[in-house]
């Protein structure tokens, strides 16, 4: 065989096409025969690699571990494979079993007979998958002007899946030794990407992990699918049956037949089992759910296209008696301002008693009963407390003091009322539990819905919070399985009894919330995030050769508003409140220190009535005693 320089430039031709520059060469050419191979290629900044295919195949047992390493990040790489080779079947068989003919290899297949049908033998069972990129390389004899090659593209939509070998005729290139043109087009492929051509799954059935947690799985499968189809309770399950959704689109733009393997798991452990188990373990092309991102899963999954938001969270209302709080009535002050408030009334309660003692011996003013200095301090507090006084002073001074004081409490009075007012309108009153570790260390009672995801991470998170969230709330609970409720009976014990501490996704909660909850209840809604707030993607497994696709797919979906219409109508992801609703909201349950204090009052009252009584008592009894004693005296 003479040294087919022709066809060296060819390969040389199409790889720096293409801008790759590293290429493996398997061939049966002689060393001399392959040297200007190798120069040509240096010439261009490839960097080339040759191996000999020898009649022993022992040598070649670990070829795909040493060169073509199919789980490392390599770059993209051509690999050049002269069928005509006695050990071509081989490389052949085994690189179909390691599944190298995927987007990663750039494979040039070249046969100087062009014998499609030994093309078609040894690939019709291989593992070809859609995103191949083979080429095959038929030589055609044409002396005039060079060497003819025809090309064509080889791929397979899944083999395993229901698709067949397609060879389709490409393009013809004319080569001499130094310099190669494209001579015709022989085909439409060259207008479009390999990927665009390859958009049509018609005869492919995918198999889907459907997701269906609220029905039995041992359902009739037409109930189950009447489940995921239909728009009621549209809060079921709502991530698996807005997944389904794009799916269904999906599978009308690429006309795919879908096989449902219904699950009623997300995942056993975080990576394994249930639906990520069946995308991981590639059992499964699609699955109709979308996933948080984990460290685990990215080993196995990728993600395509943000469908939702996922956010759990624990929702209480405004617990009442978290502690007997009198601080709104006396916030509007300082308590300086206090202090100097009463040194002044107390001030001006002795000013009154000179007035009214200076009153009676200077002006002869003659009154029923003069007044004590207590009496005076009680008609200065009354001043304070807007309450007029059937005692006042008859000299212009005294009454000018007297107008003093009723106009400075008349400032303090209406400052402290706007002040309380515009305190208990101003912002609806929120606990003070911020955090998941507040709430951990706080009094309140918590319930947890038992959806899978949320107890798993519960029970298995590393955060030292979470931690002592559950060992305090379910752990040290007397009996641990009464903390988990079903969601509907969660959300209504929050409404019913304000404290009470409920932990679920908040799509799902804000359902029931909307269904059962006055709008001043919904405002009076406390939330604490549980985890980071998250969103959830559609996977796919990371070597399988729809990813392109498929995630080009849902870009699209994303960019034409497909996604978010899905997912306004499956998610909700705030809660409709109204902003004035929280000025029913002003209450008394701040006037329990009032009522309080007015009891210890009422009880000093008592006190010192009774002790007055005494006093008077034991006076009478010295005077009467005075009185007896005073005839005998005589
Ligand atoms: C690969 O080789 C094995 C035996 O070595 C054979 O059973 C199998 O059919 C071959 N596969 C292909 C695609 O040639
Ligand atoms: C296709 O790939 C699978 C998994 O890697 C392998 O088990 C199977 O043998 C391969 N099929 C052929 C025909 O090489
Ligand atoms: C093409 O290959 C097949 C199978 O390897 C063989 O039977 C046939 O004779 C070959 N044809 C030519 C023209 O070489
Ligand atoms: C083979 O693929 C080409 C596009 O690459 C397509 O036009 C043609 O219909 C396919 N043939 C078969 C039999 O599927
Ligand atoms: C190859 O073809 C080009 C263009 O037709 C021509 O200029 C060149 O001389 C040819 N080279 C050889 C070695 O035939
Ligand atoms: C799709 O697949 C199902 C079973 O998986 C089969 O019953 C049905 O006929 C297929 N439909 C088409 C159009 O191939």
């Amino acid at each position: 065989m003479t040294t087919n320089l022709a066809l060296y430039r060819l390969l040389v031709f199409n790889l720096l096409e293409i801008n790759l520059r590293n290429v493996l060469v398997f061939h049966c050419w002689s060393r001399p025969d392959a040297y200007p191979l190798a120069v040509m290629m240096s010439e261009s900044h490839i960097y080339s690699q040759y191996i000999e295919l020898q009649e022993n195949a022992e040598g070649l047992a670990n070829i795909h571990k040493d060169y073509l390493d199919s789980e490392s990040d390599v770059p993209r790489m051509a690999v050049f494979l002269d069928l005509g080779c006695p050990l071509a079947d081989f490389i052949t068989n085994k690189s179909s079993r390691a599944r190298l003919y995927n987007r990663r290899y750039h494979w040039l297949l070249f046969d100087q007979m062009g014998n499609l049908s030994n093309l078609a033998e040894l690939f019709v069972r291989a593992n070809i998958s859609l995103d191949a990129d083979v080429t095959f390389i038929e030589q055609r004899q044409e002396e005039d002007e060079g060497e003819l090659f025809v090309l064509h593209d080889v791929y397979n939509k899944g083999c395993h899946l229901g698709g067949v070998l397609n060879i389709t005729i490409d393009q013809s290139v004319q080569c001499n030794g130094s310099s190669c043109w494209v001579r015709d087009h022989l085909s439409d492929l060259h207008e479009r990407t390999r990927l665009q051509q390859r958009m049509d799954l018609t005869n492919i059935t995918l198999r889907m992990a459907a997701l269906v947690s609220v029905l039995p799985l041992t359902s009739k499968e037409d109930i189950l699918m009447g489940f995921l189809n239909s728009e009621q309770d549209a809060h079921l399950d709502s991530f698996s049956r807005m997944g389904h959704r794009l799916i269904l689109h999906m599978q009308e733009m690429l006309h795919f037949n879908l096989s449902y393997i219904w699950v009623g798991e997300w995942s056993i452990q975080d990576a394994y089992g249930g639906a990520i188990g069946l995308l991981g373990n590639e059992s499964v092309e699609l699955c109709s759910t979308p996933f948080t991102p984990s460290w685990d899963r990215m080993h196995y999954v990728h993600p395509m296209a943000e469908l939702a938001e996922f956010r759990a969270v624990c929702m209480f209302r405004t617990p009442h008696n978290a502690g007997i709080k009198a601080t709104v009535f006396l916030e509007p002050f300082q308590p300086s301002v206090w202090l100097a408030f009463g040194a002044v009334l107390m001030l001006a309660g002795c000013l009154l008693w000179l007035i009214f003692r200076l009153e009676q011996h200077g002006m002869q003013r003659c009154l029923e009963f003069m007044p004590s200095l207590l009496s005076s301090c009680l008609i200065s507090l009354g001043a304070a407390c807007i309450q007029g006084s059937h005692l006042l002073p008859k000299s212009t001074g005294g009454r000018l003091a007297f107008i003093a004081v009723m106009l400075t409490s008349f400032l303090m009075y209406n400052y402290y009322t706007s002040i309380v007012v515009s305190t208990l309108l101003g912002s609806p009153v929120r606990s003070n539990i911020k955090t998941v570790q507040q709430l951990a260390d706080s009094s309140l009672d918590v319930g947890v819905d038992n959806v899978p995801f949320t107890k798993a991470y519960l029970t298995s998170s590393p955060r030292p919070d979470i931690r002592s969230l559950y060992r305090q709330k379910v752990e040290n609970k007397r009996d641990p399985s009464t903390v988990w409720y079903e969601p509907e009976e969660g959300v209504i014990k929050v409404r019913d009894q304000p404290g009470f501490v409920y932990i679920s996704e908040a799509s799902f909660m804000y359902h029931y919330v909307e269904k059962h909850y006055l709008p001043r209840e919904i405002s009076d809604l406390n939330e604490i995030l549980l985890r980071y707030e998250g969103a959830v993607y559609h996977m796919i497994h990371l070597n399988s050769s729809y990813r392109e696709l498929i995630s080009q797919l849902e870009i699209r979906f994303v960019e034409c508003g497909l996604i978010s219409k899905q997912r306004r109508f499956f998610t909700k992801s705030r809660l409709q409140t109204y902003t004035n609703s929280f000025v029913i909201q002003v209450g008394m349950e701040y006037a329990a220190p009032l009522f309080l204090s007015l009891l210890v009052a009422y009880f000093m009252a008592l006190l010192i009535l009774l002790l007055e009584l005494a006093w008077k008592r034991t006076e009478r009894q010295t005077l009467t005693l005075g009185s007896n004693l005073l005839p005998h005296e005589q």
